[in-house]
């Protein structure tokens, strides 16, 4: 069986202090548990957020890893550095990493698989831009990104990974994909898994959506049936829209 799942992307967002505010207020405002709730803050505020969240409610992802186990890479956290701060999760393969930091497909490729080897779930973020849209190439652009850095992973590493499809002009922009856009695309991400992969893999596949999702679109996404839940950005920096959202399941 699958599971849903509801992602904070909290980006470069919040102070210390701010952080561990909002943390414990999703913290105390989650009163049922019907899908995986992840936040994604600053590394900064990791270890202070882990004393005042419940880790069996709320689980710790960072937005990022290094490409390499460990050495002189100045300013890079290694998946292993991740682990043993007890991150569970790893934002791989955002939008905004491939545009504003040039992270290629192999560079994307190279993080799952050092995540994956370090017992670190990636989340891995695909997802077309507005002009790949309109030329209608963005199913290509999907599979591609998919391909070049997933389809290398064994069936049992690939089992391990969460995906999220990502429009990239809906990220911030208030447009959100419509509910039969976004599903369009899930359905077509699992039937590329069932190819290369198998049925089975695919089916509990969890595809999340991310793009301006909110407490007013959630219901509809969520409930499409290949959409497991969302990797959420601007609305996870609020607490009570954030909280809406995963009850929205
Ligand atoms: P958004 O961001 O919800 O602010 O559109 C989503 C994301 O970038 O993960």
């Amino acid at each position: 069986m699958r599971k849903n799942i509801v992602a904070g992307n909290w980006k470069m967002n919040t102070n210390i202090s701010e952080g561990i505010t909002l943390a414990k207020k999703v913290n105390d405002l989650i009163t049922e548990k019907n899908c995986d709730i992840i936040i994604a803050p600053p590394l900064t505020h990791i270890s202070e957020i882990q004393k005042v969240i419940d880790e069996k409610k709320i689980f710790i992802s960072s937005q990022n890893c290094a490409s390499t186990q460990n050495g002189a890479y100045t300013g890079e956290i290694s998946a292993q550095m991740l682990k043993s701060m007890s991150v569970n999760y790893s934002i791989i393969g955002h939008s905004e990493r491939r545009d504003y930091f040039k992270e290629s497909n192999i560079d994307v490729k190279e993080k799952v698989t050092i995540a994956i080897k370090n017992n670190i779930t990636p989340i891995f973020c695909c997802g077309e831009d507005l002009t790949q849209r309109e030329r209608n190439n963005h199913f290509n652009v999907i599979e591609n990104q998919i391909k070049e850095s997933l389809f290398d992973l064994s069936a049992i590493d690939f089992s391990k990974i969460i995906i999220a499809y990502e429009p990239i002009w809906a990220i911030g922009t208030g447009k959100t994909a419509s509910a039969d856009q976004a599903q369009e695309i899930h359905k077509f991400i699992r039937t590329i898994v069932a190819s290369k992969y198998n049925v089975d893999l695919a089916d509990n596949l969890s595809i999340l959506y991310g793009g301006s999702c909110k407490p007013s679109n959630a219901k509809e996404l969520f409930a499409k049936e290949d959409i497991d839940g969302g990797l959420i950005g601007g609305a996870s920096l609020n607490a009570e829209d954030f909280v809406a959202i995963i009850n929205a399941f």
